[in-house]
């Protein structure tokens, strides 16, 4: 049986086990709901479709159940006793008067409950007991696609761009649909269509007209579009002399502009916001702050819902400075000036969706600004579509970060989910990883990153285990077994791919442009912070970038609690040794061996744990369909060629400063 990976997690194959559908039957006899909603009537269908596939009976909707028991009925309820405990886009399935009964505040909230009742069903779970009352965490839970108008993408490794803008808006790619639903079911409720690297084209009427085709589209499934604006667009765009966003003619075309969008899309997201970054225009043009710029546009937004959301990716090519301290540099003196509609999406390492950062340090330092965060779902530097990689642990260990900004247990994600300082708006958005391939994401497993981006935004309490247990569940096998094997492999995924690439907090040695295999003897570039030796340091002495106060003090940004904890070689977390400390070849670590040995250890045990990666894939033959193993089984083989290259390449170059062996038991044999 092959499977091409196009339905992703919503296969909604017919379940199996008799017994267990049966049961299933018993409980789902008819869809019920009143309220007159396109999103309600999304969550009908739904349903509907994927009880047909799962439990092989068509159901049909009722309007008025009279007293009958045995069904489903969704429920939009401003002010009852099952909505009570609910934010907007929560939701309750309960038990009531012999129906499973579906309540929420709105309409996306019933949609989300019944993707929870499917998702419920598809794993295998006893519904006849349910009695669920969840809430997201975060209210704009959303992915940043860096699709460009002439159908690339910006780091996107499957295929070309989703968005077909050459037959919008007259054709409706079905894919569409098919996208709105994957995001609905995991509660991501908005989407930035075009790259950061903004073209002034998509503010043009031309596109706004495709967009809004877009934005039709996604708006039954609860998703609002949000359009990368380009700052300097008053000037290409407009016509006028500058962008400055204090002159008054500039803030007429955006109030101008704004309004126009919203001819197109009433119920518009908002803008995002790259500037003055890596050649972007934006205020600092003339002379104005990141504050300037995104209140004027938050001020042609007043009159409307939608928000800014202004990217705080900034840094300049000092090539004694230290690129980790820019961000907060910059933006630390602007925290209380922002408008209330701004929210600053602040990536969540300092420096740049490098496999391990340590969490960003504005994170928990910006008590009077709303903070986003922004992870990258697409694996510009962590194996792009052929190494599997599972992500959700890197998501957590970021979030679950204790800033002790206000104390212990002040983690990344209370700051982000706006209780720690309580700011009313709140914001997780990813870098999407979609693209044309037919199964969306290249690799298999790369679905299951953008599962658990969603899954997180809504939850980040979750545990990454669980969250692969789902997916495995949905998408790859019924069988027990496999399915806890599946698990296994998709946990230790990271950690391996880090050993072979970055090990002990190692940053930023890829090959220039393409970022993807090493190179870690990068020493010139374009731009002095990109090079591999200014993040590395090697010398005849030792590795790593000294962040202490003997150098650069970047640790000095940080809460003394965490300082304590990075700011000691000796008691460092070895993964994130080397992000701090310019470490002695020579150094005996805590595993016993220095620090020579252990790098060379990371590296080549890196690689042997791929090679059991394959090994125990391919005992997983049986229980997969036939397209998805092979896919699988080739791109490990891949793999398994390249981390050789990383470990070859990085112990090699490394060799020539530390001038020492490589320890006995690692040589490859003959
Ligand atoms: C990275 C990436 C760029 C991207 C940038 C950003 O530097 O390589 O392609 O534009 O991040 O986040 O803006």
């Amino acid at each position: 049986f092959a499977d091409d990976g196009s339905r992703l997690w919503l296969k909604y194959d017919l379940l199996k086990d008799t017994q267990q559908r049966e049961s299933y039957i018993a409980l789902t006899k008819y869809i019920s709901f009143t309220h007159d909603s396109p999103i309600v009537a999304t969550a009908a269908n739904e349903l509907q479709l994927g009880f047909e596939g799962l439990l092989g009976k068509k159901v049909s909707f009722l309007r008025n159940i009279s007293g009958k028991t045995g069904g489903i009925v969704l429920e939009v309820n401003s002010d009852g006793a099952s909505v009570q405990n609910l934010a907007d886009d929560g939701f309750a399935i309960n038990h009531l008067k012999g129906n499973i009964v579906i309540s929420a505040k709105t309409p996306s909230g019933v949609l989300y409950g019944a993707f929870e009742l499917l998702r419920n069903i598809q794993t295998g779970k006893n519904i006849s007991k349910i009695a669920i009352t969840n809430n997201p965490k975060v209210k704009i839970r959303m992915l940043n696609h860096w699709d460009n108008a002439n159908g690339t993408v910006e780091r996107g490794y499957a295929g070309s761009s989703m968005w077909k803008w050459t037959e919008l808006p007259f054709r409706i790619d079905p894919r569409y649909i098919q996208y709105a639903r994957a995001n609905a079911s995991i509660g991501i409720n908005a989407t930035s269509i075009n790259n950061v690297n903004a073209s002034s084209r998509f503010l043009t009427p031309e596109y706004l007209e495709k967009i809004k085709a877009v934005a039709d589209v996604l708006r039954p499934y609860g998703i609002s579009v949000f359009i990368s604006v380009n700052f300097a667009s008053p000037r290409t765009l407009g016509g006028l002399k500058t962008s400055d966003p204090l002159d008054p003619e500039v803030r007429k075309w955006w109030n101008d502009k704004t309004k126009e969008i919203h001819e197109y899309i009433h119920d518009f997201g908002g803008f995002l916001v790259k500037a003055n970054s890596e050649g972007q225009p934006g205020p600092q043009d003339y002379g104005r702050t990141h504050a300037d710029g995104a209140n004027m546009l938050a001020e042609a937004m007043r009159p409307f819902k939608g928000i800014v959301i202004w990217r705080a990716f900034v840094y300049k090519a000092d090539p004694n400075g230290d690129r980790f301290k820019e961000g907060y540099d910059q933006f630390k003196p602007l925290d209380g000036t922002f408008d209330p509609k701004v929210i600053v999406q602040v990536k969540n390492g300092p420096i740049d969706f490098m496999p391990r950062e340590p969490f960003h340090p504005m994170f928990g330092a910006f008590p009077k600004t709303t903070l986003g965060m922004e992870f990258q779902i697409t694996q510009e530097y962590l194996g792009q579509s052929t190494h599997l990689t599972y992500l959700a642990p890197m998501f957590k260990e970021c979030l679950d970060s204790d800033t002790y900004a206000q104390g212990k247990g002040s983690t990344v994600a209370r700051v982000i989910d706006g209780s720690l300082e309580s700011h009313q708006n709140s914001l997780m958005a990813g870098v999407a990883n979609t693209g044309s391939d037919v199964n969306w994401t290249a690799h298999p497993f790369n679905q299951a990153n953008w599962y658990a981006f969603g899954r997180l935004a809504w939850d980040y309490n979750l545990s990454s285990e669980q969250i692969a247990a789902e997916w495995i569940a949905m998408t790859l096998t019924k069988n027990k077994t496999a399915q806890d094997k599946i698990n296994t492999l998709m946990m230790q995924s990271l950690p391996v791919y880090i050993s072979y690439t970055y090990p002990l907090g190692t940053a930023h040695m890829m090959g220039e442009g393409h970022h993807y295999g090493p190179e870690p003897w990068l020493a010139k570039s374009g731009r002095p912070d990109w090079t591999s030796v200014y993040y590395h340091r090697a010398d005849s002495v030792g590795l790593g970038f000294d962040r202490t106060g003997k150098v650069s003090n970047a640790l000095s940004l940080y809460k003394p609690e965490v300082r304590k904890q990075w700011g000691n070689a000796d008691e460092c977390d070895l993964n994130y040794l080397l992000w701090f400390h310019h470490v002695p070849w020579t150094k005996k670590l805590s595993t016993g061996r220095t620090l020579w040995d252990e790098l060379c250890f990371r590296y080549y045990d890196g690689v042997e744990q791929v090679r059991k990666m394959q090994t125990n894939w391919e005992s997983l033959k049986n229980e997969i369909d036939t397209e998805t193993f092979e896919n699988v089984q080739g791109r490990l083989k891949i793999q398994e060629k390249e981390a050789l290259w990383w470990r070859d390449a990085c112990v090699l170059y490394f060799i020539t400063y530390a001038k020492m062996p490589i320890p006995a038991p690692l040589v490859p044999p003959a």
